[in-house]
């Protein structure tokens, strides 16, 4: 069994199609709690409607100082290194090496870009105004860096002549839904094996 913490800074919308996914079934993966580094976060009502418990860490500390905080509440609701995972969807804080260590190997996120081609913020709006015909969504372990860890998995979406940045960026998120829930069941079921900078999927 895989103890699952969502971090959120926003809407929400990947944290909901994960939840969402476990209930239709994924019975090796319970979630466990949904933490918001902003207490306006749109999706702590949505965790709360699906019946998971959300707590906010929004104070102004920074790195350690900060996570020790994120660290100290997952390891209230039993998300822990042996045990648990943790997903960022749409978390807005770089974390710290000191949390990156700790949970080696167990930290996903989900970015709107195929990396390592636009890191960082408005990566949609960076494709679409490079100009690219193919961009997507990236799934991948976190590491010390920017969007740089082992890519788990990707999804293309290609760039259409009618396509606004709009219009874009909502096949993107349609995409995104798909492919986290997908990469945490790979790596619930223990699929996932990390050599290197490589993820290889044992099927
Ligand atoms: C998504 O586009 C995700 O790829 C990026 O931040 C956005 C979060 O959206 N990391 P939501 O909060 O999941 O709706």
């Amino acid at each position: 069994m895989i103890n699952l913490g969502i971090l959120i800074s926003g809407r929400g919308s990947n944290m909901e199609s994960i939840l969402n996914f476990l209930k239709s079934g994924v019975t090796n993966v319970c979630p466990k709690v949904v933490i918001s580094s902003k207490p306006e976060a749109e999706g702590l009502k949505k965790a709360s409607a699906l019946g998971i418990p959300t707590k906010i860490v929004s104070m102004e500390l920074k790195g350690w100082d900060y996570d020790k905080e994120l660290v100290s509440i997952l390891q209230k609701y039993d998300v822990n290194p042996e045990n648990g995972l943790v997903c960022l969807a749409g978390y807005m804080r770089l974390l710290s090496p000191e949390f990156v260590v700790k949970y080696k190997m167990r930290i996903m996120n989900i970015h709107p870009s195929l990396l390592p081609s636009f890191p960082g913020l408005n990566s949609q709006k960076k494709a679409y105004d490079y100009g690219v015909k193919v961009t997507g969504c990236t799934v991948h372990f976190v590491d010390e860096g920017l969007d740089s860890g082992p890519i788990i998995a990707q999804k293309q979406v290609p760039v259409l002549d009618s396509d606004t940045y709009e219009t874009l960026s909502e096949r993107i998120l349609q995409q995104e839904h798909i492919l986290y829930p997908y990469c945490i069941k790979l790596f619930s079921e223990d699929k996932l094996v990390v050599k290197g900078r490589r993820v290889i999927v044992t099927l």
